[in-house]
């Protein structure tokens, strides 16, 4: 028994996860793609300790109830079942970024769990395995656990993972997230994935994404963004298409959402290469080469609506800090 810390970094996918072929067990309804985001962490400590009642489970500086709670929970019986235990554990995380905005919270959230609560439990997975297990508890975290630029493929559960198709020093692409507002997203991504079948365009996109996918990834290994931003840009709004037209609809802009995407098609057409992607929330991606992000910052910052900017480079994988084995 014992006690570890892990740290993992959220991801933003170029071709989007929406819609499951498994509710139950997370299969996604096509392969998607995405870049870790290395300034934004998620730090996680699981300690099993004997003679506790129940899970007790910190987010930031709050106590889980509820639906987060029962998460965290069955996302560690998978983890005890797998080694055998039975004791329960204390379990506090920390985001360095605003949860429920469309910043993939849930991604670097279950990949720190997943490492943290295996690694005290005396188990070492493979990255895989630990890919395979993350994506459990929510999906796109399956993303976060290896470096870099990930692919997350797989139509049974064991064979659904993400799988490294770049490492993070490959290429100095940018990823400049225009915060146009903190407020919490009235429905998550949990919820929403259930309603993709209902949208008449979700078939429609899926039969765009495998061209989308090859794009996207020969755009990477060519370090080619103009290649591929088009089809960033497209699935994006694809998705969007998707959840707008779901019933009930999802309508996660606001005001601000577009007047970045807009400012954005108009910098490009200035000659600077950027290009905007959306998760399930109002805030806008751009991304550009590291070269021109100081750039890119600078005119974000001076749009009305946008109240904050985050600036990352490609990100690591998810990684032990410290461990102790009781
Ligand atoms: O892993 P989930 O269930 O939070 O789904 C993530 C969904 C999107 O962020 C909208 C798209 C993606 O691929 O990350």
């Amino acid at each position: 028994m014992g006690k570890a810390t892990a740290i993992a970094n959220p991801n933003i996918a170029f071709v989007k996860y929406w819609g499951k072929a498994d509710d139950a067990l997370n299969l996604p309804a096509n392969p998607s793609l995405s870049m870790n985001l290395a300034a934004l962490t998620t730090v996680t400590t699981v300690e099993y300790r004997p003679g506790l009642q129940g899970d007790t489970v910190t987010i930031g500086d709050r106590l889980a109830t509820g639906q987060a709670l029962a998460r965290v929970v069955s996302h560690l019986d998978r983890v005890r079942a797998m080694a055998g235990i039975e004791q329960r554990a204390c379990i506090a995380s920390r985001n360095d970024f605003p949860a429920g905005t469309g910043l993939a919270s849930s991604a670097s959230a279950f990949a720190a769990l997943s490492l943290a609560a295996t690694r005290a439990a005396g188990l070492h997975l493979s990255e895989d395995a630990l890919s395979r297990l993350a994506r459990l508890g929510s999906g796109s975290a399956c993303r976060s656990v290896p470096a870099g630029f990930t692919l997350w493929e797989g139509d049974r559960d064991e064979t659904s993972y993400a799988r490294q198709i770049a490492s993070p020093d490959h290429w100095a692409l940018c990823d400049l997230v225009a915060i146009v507002t903190h407020e919490h997203k009235p429905v998550g991504s949990h919820d929403g994935h259930a309603l993709a079948p209902t949208s008449p365009f979700h078939r429609a996109r899926l039969a765009v994404v495998p061209d989308l996918l090859t794009t996207v990834e020969s755009g990477i290994r060519e370090r080619d963004l103009r290649a591929m931003g088009p089809s960033i840009e497209l699935d994006a709004l694809a998705m969007h298409g998707v959840m707008m037209t779901s019933r009930p609809s999802l309508l996660y802009w606001q005001p601000a959402t577009l007047l970045v995407m807009r400012a954005v098609r108009s910098w490009r057409r200035e000659g600077l290469e950027v290009y905007a992607t959306i998760d399930a929330g109002p805030n806008v991606h751009c991304l550009c080469l590291g070269a021109d992000a100081a750039d890119v910052e600078a005119r974000l910052r001076n749009l009305e609506g946008v109240e904050d900017v985050l600036v990352s480079g490609p990100g690591g994988g998810t990684r032990l800090v410290e461990y102790h084995l009781f």
